[in-house]
C-alpha cells in the first residue's frame, strides 16, 4: 500500500499560532519552546464500524421530543465511591479521562473495576504492562471475576477491531499516552497522536454506546499530559490524588457533563488493592492517646462531604536566624497570613518561632474554614495547653482577625454531633438555630474572643 502523504504544520502550544516551519520562540506570544509539529490533514478512511446511510450521513437533525432518553440510563459499578464521583453511576457512551501521578494507583483502580464488575462486560487494555504483570496485580485484588477480559496492545485499530467483536460495555485504556493510530506518523505520547487516538475512541464511544475510561499521565505541573483539547473532548475528567507516602487516595471530578464536580471519593491503598473508606473519621482523626498540645480538629467540607480532620502544629523557638514555616497539606502562604494576623491583631510574638503544620492523612484541604482549627492548633502548641479532643472548629479568618462564617455550617455541626463531639466553635456571623442540636455550639467573632474562651 502506498504511504499516505500527510500534511503538517507547526503550532504554538501556548497561543495556537500556526507557522510554516519550526522556530525556537513563538513570534506571536514570545514563549520559548512551545512550537510543535502537528498533522493538519490525514487521508485516513472512515473506520468500518461507523454505520452510515446512503448519503453517507449517520445522523440527522430531529425534534428534541423524539430523542429517546433511554440511552441516559446509568450503570451502577461495584465501586460505590466511583459511582458517587461520576454523579450516580457510569453513563453509557461516556468518555472519561482519569489522571494522576505515577504510582498513585490509577491502574489498580481501573483493574479492580474490571475485575469486580459482574453484570457488565469490560475489556481492560494495557499498553504499559504485560499480561503476566497484569495477572500478578490481579491476584492481589479481592473479588476477582474470571470472566474479566485483558488485552495488551497500543494500536487503536487493533483495539477497536477486538472491541467490535467482543462488544464490551466498558473499555478501559491504560494509558492514552501509549496509544498509536496507524493513520498518523507520530510517536505515541506526542500531541497529534494523543489527539487523534482520543478522537477515534470518542467516535467509537458515541457510535456504540461503550463507556470508555482513559488513564492519563500527568506532566510535572500536574496537568494531564497532551493537548489541552483532550480535556475538552472527554465528558468527564477525574483526578486521582494523594500523597505517595500515605495510604489514602482521593478521587475528584474536575469536569463532569453528567453530574456535579463537587463529589469526592476516598480510598485506602492496602496490600490487597484499593479499598473504599466508609468512615473518614477513622483515618483523618489521628490516633489520640493521652492529651497532647498542638492539635485541633476541623469540621471541613470537601466536595459535598463533611469531614472531621485533625490538624497538628508545632511551634518552637527558632534556632537559626530566619524562622522556618513548613506546612503539609495546607497552603504555606495562608499559614504565613494566619501567623501575621496573630502577630499584628493579637500581639502574639510568633516572629521568632519555627512553625510546622501538618494535616493528618496527607490530605490537601482546600476548604477555607479550616483556618480556625489551624489557628487553634498553633495557639495550643505555643501556649503548650491542650485543647479537648471533643471540640471541633470551623471558620475562616479574615485579615483583621475576625472569624468569618463557613458555608453549609449546619452540615458541619451535624457531622461533629454524629461523630460524638461535645462542642463546636463557629463564627458568630453564621445564622444557625443552635438549640436544634445536641452538641454545644459556641459562637465566636474574633481571634481574641476565641483565645479568651479556650486558654
Ligand atoms: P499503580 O496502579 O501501578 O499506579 P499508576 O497506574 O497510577 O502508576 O499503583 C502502584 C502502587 O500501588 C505501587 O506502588 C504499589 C501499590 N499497590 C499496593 O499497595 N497494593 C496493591 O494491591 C497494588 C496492586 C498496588
Ligand atoms: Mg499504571
Amino acid at each position: 500500500m502506498a504511504k499516505l502523504k500527510v500534511k503538517t504544520a507547526f503550532y504554538c502550544q501556548s497561543c495556537g499560532n500556526v507557522f510554516q516551519k519550526w522556530q525556537g520562540q513563538c513570534t506571536h506570544c514570545q514563549e520559548w519552546n512551545t512550537i510543535v509539529e502537528e498533522v493538519v490533514e490525514n487521508k485516513g478512511t472512515v473506520p468500518q464500524w461507523v454505520k452510515t446511510d446512503k448519503e453517507g450521513l449517520k445522523a440527522k437533525p430531529k425534534p428534541i421530543s423524539e430523542i429517546d432518553m433511554d440511552s441516559e440510563r446509568r450503570w451502577m459499578l461495584p465501586d460505590v465511591e466511583l459511582n458517587r464521583v461520576l454523579g450516580g453511576g457510569l453513563v453509557p457512551g461516556a468518555l472519561i479521562l482519569l489522571g494522576g501521578e505515577p504510582g498513585i494507583g490509577k491502574s489498580t483502580l481501573m483493574l479492580q473495576l474490571a475485575l469486580q464488575i459482574e453484570n457488565l462486560s469490560c475489556l481492560y487494555v494495557s499498553g504499559e504492562e504485560s499480561e503476566k504483570q497484569i495477572k500478578m496485580r490481579a491476584e492481589r485484588v479481592e473479588g476477582m471475576q474470571d470472566s474479566c477480559m485483558i488485552y495488551t496492545d497500543i494500536n487503536t485499530q487493533n483495539i477497536l477491531k477486538h472491541c467490535q467483536r467482543l462488544k464490551p460495555q466498558i473499555l478501559v485504556i491504560d494509558s492514552i499516552q501509549t496509544l498509536q493510530t496507524p493513520v498518523i506518523d507520530a510517536s505515541p505520547g506526542s500531541i497529534s497522536q494523543i489527539r487523534e487516538t482520543a478522537a477515534e475512541l470518542l467516535r467509537y464511544a458515541k457510535e456504540t454506546g461503550t463507556a470508555i475510561i482513559l488513564i492519563g499521565h500527568l506532566t510535572k505541573d500536574g496537568m494531564i499530559a497532551g493537548p489541552k483539547i483532550l480535556e475538552h473532548m472527554v465528558d468527564v475528567v477525574l483526578y486521582f490524588e494523594g500523597d505517595n507516602k500515605h495510604v489514602y487516595r482521593i478521587l475528584r471530578a474536575r469536569k463532569n457533563r453528567f453530574g456535579p464536580t463537587s463529589e469526592l471519593g476516598l480510598y485506602e491503598m492496602r496490600e490487597t488493592g484499593l479499598t473504599v473508606v466508609n468512615n473518614p473519621a477513622d483515618l483523618l482523626l489521628g490516633k489520640r492517646n493521652g492529651l497532647l498540645s498542638g492539635t485541633a480538629i476541623s469540621a471541613t467540607i470537601e466536595g459535598m462531604r463533611p469531614m472531621l480532620i485533625e490538624i497538628q502544629a508545632l511551634v518552637s523557638t527558632a534556632v537559626y536566624g530566619t524562622p522556618q514555616r513548613t506546612a503539609t497539606g495546607f497552603d504555606s502562604k495562608r499559614l504565613n497570613m494566619l501567623l501575621a494576623v496573630l502577630e499584628k491583631r493579637c500581639g502574639f510574638k510568633l516572629g521568632a518561632k519555627d512553625v510546622f503544620l501538618n494535616i493528618t492523612g496527607g490530605l490537601k484541604v482546600g476548604d477555607p474554614s479550616i483556618d480556625l482549627a489551624v489557628l487553634v492548633s498553633i495557639l495550643s502548641s505555643n501556649e503548650d495547653q491542650v485543647v479537648s479532643s471533643k471540640v471541633a472548629f470551623s471558620g475562616e479568618i479574615g485579615l483583621t482577625g475576625e472569624i468569618r462564617p463557613s458555608s453549609r455550617v449546619e452540615q458541619r455541626i451535624s457531622e461533629a454531633e454524629k461523630m460524638g463531639f461535645d462542642q463546636i466553635y463557629i463564627s458568630s456571623f453564621n445564622k444557625v438555630d443552635i438549640k436544634k442540636y445536641g452538641i454545644k455550639v459556641q459562637m465566636v467573632s474574633s481571634v481574641n474572643e476565641l483565645y479568651e474562651a479556650l486558654f
